[in-house]
């Protein structure tokens, strides 16, 4: 078990019903030439167009930029860089799902170092700091509003890539639940299950060996500060998603699932996600389903693969979910059980076959997560290609028995 932690964060993060009208307040604190950047139908909405307004009554020059792209093609990141690098803005304002949270990041970026988004690709590769970032989420979530990565695609790459660096990481979050009460059942499902698997991801973290004389990974793995912050994003996130998904207008229920986003955000942003993240990213570019769908789908088959490896950590998370069971190995199972049964309830794919991957891409899809080197490896599963064709074929048919009989037997 760890001894150490890390939490790298906004100086300010607010949360709860109201927490945007402090946005004037906030953004007023980086300068006046803000440039806000949404995406085109959110660009309408009434709340968007209330804060801009307040912003400019209150001596703001706002430019509005709304050609955010689904998938963030890089070329289209380009064009904003340079809109935005000709506008001169003091602060970025980052409102919107997880799409244009991350714009928002990469905008920034290029604006503060110029260049092409590909020298920034991978860790710790943004020189310093960028434009002031007010992010203020529409979904929960992708956790973007804390975190220090961005995701975009590029039609040179097979899948899409990550800009890392903790120089992504926004000055503010603010995380006002009424803003997602317009988000429809899926996006809500997909969105909250992503925060799930944030949670369990870097709850489930490798405790990696971190050398504290140079210069940390963005991800260090299972840190100290994350374990509480995980369980408890665990606890507000899984009775509530449900709730959320059913009646969009549960006010209780966006709040519990806002505020859990939120912890898990502030959970992976330092340690990292893993295998559920390192496989969607392959799946996403063959079946173009959303990154939450894939993740959820796979999350039950990875901890299933969990369950002799880190057994207490999953029993953990079992009771967390509500899970009564004394003897460690049935909690962990429990724990796997529950999850899927959360996934199976709010309607994500229980299978990787159900949303079109052929079997024989399978060793393809393989080989594309060990790809993902920095995920694997905070896995706590590792790189055993074995084990990850074993879960890929579980996940393909849809059964975790097989993973089961195959991890009993260990
Ligand atoms: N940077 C990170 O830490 C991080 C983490 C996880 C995922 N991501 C990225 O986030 C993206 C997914 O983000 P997302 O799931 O938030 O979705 P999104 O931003 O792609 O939005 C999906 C759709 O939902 C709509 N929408 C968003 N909020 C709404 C609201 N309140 N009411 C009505 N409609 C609303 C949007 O207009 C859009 O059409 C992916 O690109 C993924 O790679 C980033
Ligand atoms: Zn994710």
């Amino acid at each position: 078990m760890t001894e150490t932690g890390t939490l790298r964060l906004p100086p300010r993060i607010h949360v709860g019903f109201g927490v945007r009208h402090q946005l004037p307040v906030i953004v007023g604190e980086h300068g006046t030439r803000v440039f806000a950047v949404v995406d085109p139908f959110l660009a309408r909405s009434p709340d968007f167009v209330t804060i801009v307004d307040a912003l400019r009554a209150g001596g703001s020059e706002v430019a509005v930029y709304t050609d955010v792209l689904p998938e963030l093609p890089v070329d289209s990141l380009t064009e904003a860089g340079g809109v935005a690098t000709a506008f001169a803005p003091d602060v970025v304002l980052a409102y919107g799902g997880g799409s244009a949270l991350d714009a928002a990041k990469l905008i920034a970026v290029l604006v503060a170092h110029g260049g092409v988004l590909s020298d920034y690709y991978g860790e710790n590769n943004v020189p310093g700091p960028i434009l002031p970032i007010v992010a203020v989420p529409t979904t929960a979530g992708t956790g973007s509003e804390v975190t220090p990565v961005a995701v975009i695609s590029d039609p040179d790459r097979e899948m899409k890539i990550g800009v890392s660096s903790h120089h992504l990481i926004p000055v503010a979050a603010v995380v006002d639940p009424e803003l997602t009460i317009g988000a429809p059942p899926s996006v809500t499902a997909y969105a909250g299950v992503d925060a799930l698997v944030h949670a369990l991801e870097s709850f489930t973290a490798a405790d990696l060996p971190l050398d504290w004389e140079t210069q940390l990974p963005v991800f260090t793995g299972q840190n100290l500060f994350v374990q509480h912050l995980a369980l408890e994003a665990i606890r507000r996130i899984a009775p509530n998603l449900p709730r959320a998904v059913a009646d969009g207008t549960d006010r209780e229920a966006r709040a519990e699932v806002a505020y859990g986003s939120l912890l898990a955000g502030m959970c992976f942003g330092p340690s990292g996600t893993h295998l559920s993240h390192a496989v969607q990213y392959p799946v996403g570019a063959i079946t173009k389903t959303p990154h939450g769908l894939g993740t959820g789908l796979m999350i039950p088959y990875v901890l299933q693969a969990c369950v002799p490896l880190i057994p207490e950590r999953l029993a953990a998370i079992g009771a967390a979910l509500g899970g009564t069971e004394t003897d460690i190995r049935s909690a962990a199972q429990d724990a796997v059980d529950r999850v899927a049964e959360l996934c199976r309830t709010i309607g994500i794919p229980t299978s990787l076959a159900e949303i079109g991957v052929r079997a024989d891409q399978l060793p393809r899809i393989a080989e594309l997560t060990l790809q993902s080197k920095r995920l694997v490896d905070i896995s706590p599963i590792g790189s055993d290609p074995e084990l990850i064709d074993t879960i890929l074929q579980a996940a393909h048919a849809g059964d975790r028995s097989a993973l089961r009989a195959d991890t009993d037997a260990r």
